[in-house]
């Protein structure tokens, strides 16, 4: 079995609150096992500089609860070309680096495999609040979103209850609707609009007419960012236009990446941290860690990323040849639960959000 002296950690794309809880439990687990740890700075983009630094155990102190990410992070295109991968293996060579954990979404966990398969074993951690890795039924990041998101959608519910107004949000989560169904739910909007799913529209403004005839006041419909950013600015005007109740726009954007980490995503970052390391030095490499169950568990990073693309359907030919009937048969099942979860917090908003 491979001997691990020294490990880096890196966050990488957005950044996600709870990032640094993550570091935290992955630099104290690996110093626990006498394993040295090298925070690397800005993602991939510092490890190709080499802009690194040893960890100690008190260099994680009150990280735990703050958001953002203390080694910053960075989206780095030149990581993307051989010339820059090889500036990277170069550079893990001369600072003794034996293994990677990288923390982000996707595109992090891409890079996660051209390091492996070049002789850097690399583990992913899921975090990002779009919730949008598949195979992980929460990523570190979406709680804390969703309830800085939910405490805003309040506000803005308590202004329009005074006005009579209707305010059409907008949220983060790139293509997925996880963030703005959810909080969709949680603070009784009226309708949720996603990528994912169909809208009405008809639907919702009739919706809308009838409850102000019954004396409703306030008004929340939220947008998911995936619709383009077009839409919602447009969609607010044609609720005032075809209603008659007045309706203003507001878009979170990246204030909802910014909120002091829950409880929830401080336990999910430090388990999964923590159990990261474990999988690291006893050998595994390639995999995303997810939770299952609220077990945490690990998959390949290939099986994460094509269960995406399935859920996504964005698959490309030949996608699924690497795997077995049972791998697909899984990857089926596992797009099915998260549609039908999707589905049918969409419909309870439609049903309940009167
Ligand atoms: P996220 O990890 O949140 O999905 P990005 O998609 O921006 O965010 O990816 C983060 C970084 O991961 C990129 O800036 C790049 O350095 C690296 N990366 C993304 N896609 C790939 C890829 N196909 N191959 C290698 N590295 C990639
Ligand atoms: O992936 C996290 C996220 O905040 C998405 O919700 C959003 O689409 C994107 O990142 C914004 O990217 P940037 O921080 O580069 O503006």
């Amino acid at each position: 079995m491979k001997e691990f002296k020294k490990i880096g950690v890196l966050t990488s794309g957005g950044d996600a609150p709870g990032m640094n809880a993550a570091v935290r439990a992955v630099t104290r687990a690996a110093l626990a096992h006498g394993v040295e740890v090298v925070g690397i700075y800005r993602g991939y983009s510092g490890l190709i500089s080499k802009d690194v630094k040893e960890m100690s155990v008190r260099d994680v102190s009150n990280a735990l609860n703050r958001s953002g990410t203390m080694l910053y992070s960075d989206r780095c295109p030149e990581f993307k070309t051989e010339e820059g991968m090889q500036k990277a293996i170069a550079s893990c060579r001369e600072l003794n680096i034996n293994g990677i954990i990288a923390i982000g979404g996707d595109g992090t966990f891409r890079g996660a495999t051209d390091l492996t398969v070049r002789g850097i074993p690399c583990i992913g951690i899921p975090g990002t609040i779009d919730n949008d890795i598949t195979s992980t039924e929460n990523t570190i990041g979406f709680d804390t979103a969703m309830n800085t998101t939910l405490n805003m959608i309040d506000c803005l519910r308590n202004t329009c209850e005074s006005h009579a107004r209707c305010n059409v949000v907008e949220v983060m989560g790139r293509n997925a609707g996880d963030l703005a169904a959810y909080t969709a739910l949680a603070s009784g909007a009226t309708a949720v609009v996603i990528a994912e799913l169909p809208f009405d529209e008809e639907k919702l403004l009739t919706k809308i007419r009838t409850s102000r005839a019954l004396g409703k006041r306030n008004f929340i419909v939220v947008v998911s960012e995936g619709m383009g950013t077009e839409f919602a600015p447009a969609l607010t005007e044609r609720i005032e236009k075809e209603t008659g109740v007045e309706a203003r726009f507001a878009r979170f954007a990246h204030v909802v990446r910014g909120g002091t980490p829950t409880l929830r995503d401080r336990m999910l970052a430090t388990r999964m941290g923590e159990y990261a390391v474990e999988r690291l030095l006893e050998g595994k490499s390639n995999i995303v860690i997810c939770e299952k169950g609220g077990n945490i568990t690990y998959t390949e990073i290939g099986f994460a990323l094509i269960v995406d693309r399935m859920y996504k359907n964005t698959l490309k030919e030949g996608d699924l040849d690497a795997f077995t009937a049972e791998q697909v048969e899984e990857m089926k099942a596992i797009c099915a639960k998260k549609k039908a979860l999707i589905t049918s917090i969409a419909a309870s908003v439609d049903k309940l959000g009167l």
